[in-house]
């Protein structure tokens, strides 16, 4: 059945191909799409308080007649991707006789989908797992491509697996109750789709960016619907990362940087992609790889955002950022590969030799106006 609310892309993986499915209010449409997956009555969601106590009443409310709901909060924030709060998953599936036929939506953001996705793809050796992402971040990145995991004490992200969902409900009317912080971060990778491989993206967000920052409906579906058609485009080519999904690490290496040396609690993921692009065009400007002009056009467009690191701190020490570059997992035999942009719409990977180069990049982030909060 077409729905005309609905704009569907499709991840393009063989037998594991799934859907995105994108509107506003289309929880409506979850019951149906289900039932088309031959999934049993077991349905689990996971989320987190913040997120349920708005959507989970709707949500359960739609699949009480076709499905026998049970739920689980976790709590909010990174903490919670721990494999702590993985083990109280696993003993309360089990206590609940959650069998392999049963389903797992993730109703949250990022943490949630990381977390959920790793609990569906271990449990009974894999169930199927649903999507339904709730922040800018998670609809335009994180629920796209099967990235689940949980972090080490040692570092993010570094227990996982690619586990592909059976399908994502990107309902772009959630993204009103979504606190500002988190909404500034999704628009950190949205500006990174426009860099990698859109720049007519880019000049849209040029365009509207005043109604993007008020969350404008028309512009926002337009916009997730470009992230996650890219998104989708580079999954569907490279499901593994063995080649070109490594371009989504625009500015990433230098943000995981910054996220670990503030404990991956002082700086959001998204907030630090914004900080880590602009040191990327720093260096690939001085590589003369990106022209002065086009790493101008990209800061400007990321210096409408709020990006303050910490309040009352000194600027980090780059020495110390340079070192925890090197435990980042996409170092590989010690080199450091950086994704950088030649233009607006085409980056590619260098590897960058100089290390006073890349020290050089936060010293100049570090002197944005913006960044550095007045102590
Ligand atoms: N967020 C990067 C990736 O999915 O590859």
């Amino acid at each position: 059945m077409t729905d005309s609310r609905i704009q569907k892309i499709t991840v393009e993986l063989g037998e594991r191909s799934y859907h995105i499915n994108i509107g506003e209010n289309i929880f409506d449409i979850i019951p149906r799409e289900l039932k088309q997956l031959h999934i049993s009555r077991q349905v689990v969601v996971i989320s987190v308080p913040p997120v349920s106590d708005l959507y989970f009443e709707t949500l359960n409310e739609q699949l009480s007649e076709d499905f026998d709901v049970i739920h689980y909060n976790v709590p909010d924030g990174e903490q919670s991707k721990s494999a702590g709060i993985v083990e109280l998953l696993y003993d309360w599936l089990l206590e609940n006789n959650i069998e392999r036929s049963a389903s797992i939506i993730a109703l949250g953001g990022g943490v949630v989908g990381d977390l959920a996705g790793f609990v569906a793809a271990t449990f009974l050796r894999g169930i199927n797992l649903i999507h339904i992402p709730t922040s800018l971040l998670a609809q335009v990145d994180s629920s796209i491509g099967g990235k689940v995991g949980i972090n080490h004490r040692t570092g993010k992200n570094l227990i996982g697996a690619f586990y592909q969902p059976r399908n994502i409900f990107t309902d772009i009317s959630v993204l009103q109750t979504l606190p500002a912080e988190e909404y500034i971060c999704g628009l950190g990778e949205v500006v990174k789709y426009g860099v990698i491989g859109d720049p007519q993206l880019f000049s849209m967000l040029e365009a509207n960016i005043e109604n993007i920052l008020t969350k404008d409906a028309n512009v926002l579906r337009a916009v997730v619907l470009k992230c996650a058609s890219q998104k989708a485009e580079i999954v569907s080519r490279d499901e593994r990362e063995s080649g070109l999904r490594a371009i989504l690490n625009y500015g990433h290496t230098f943000a995981h940087s910054l996220e670990a040396y503030y404990g991956y609690s002082g700086l959001k993921h998204g907030q630090a992609v914004l900080l880590g692009m602009i040191c990327a065009n720093y260096a690939a400007a001085k590589l003369k790889i990106l022209p002065v002009c086009e790493q101008e056009r990209i800061d400007s467009l990321i210096m409408k955002m709020p990006l303050s690191l910490p309040a009352n701190e000194s600027p980090p020490d780059p020495d110390n950022l340079l070192a925890l570059m090197y435990k980042d997992k996409k170092v590989e035999n010690g080199q450091i590969q950086f994704i950088l942009a030649g233009k607006i719409g085409h980056v590619q990977s260098h590897q960058v030799m100089d290390e006073n180069l890349i020290k050089e990049s936060f010293e100049y982030l570090f002197s944005l106006d913006p960044v550095m909060p007045a102590k």
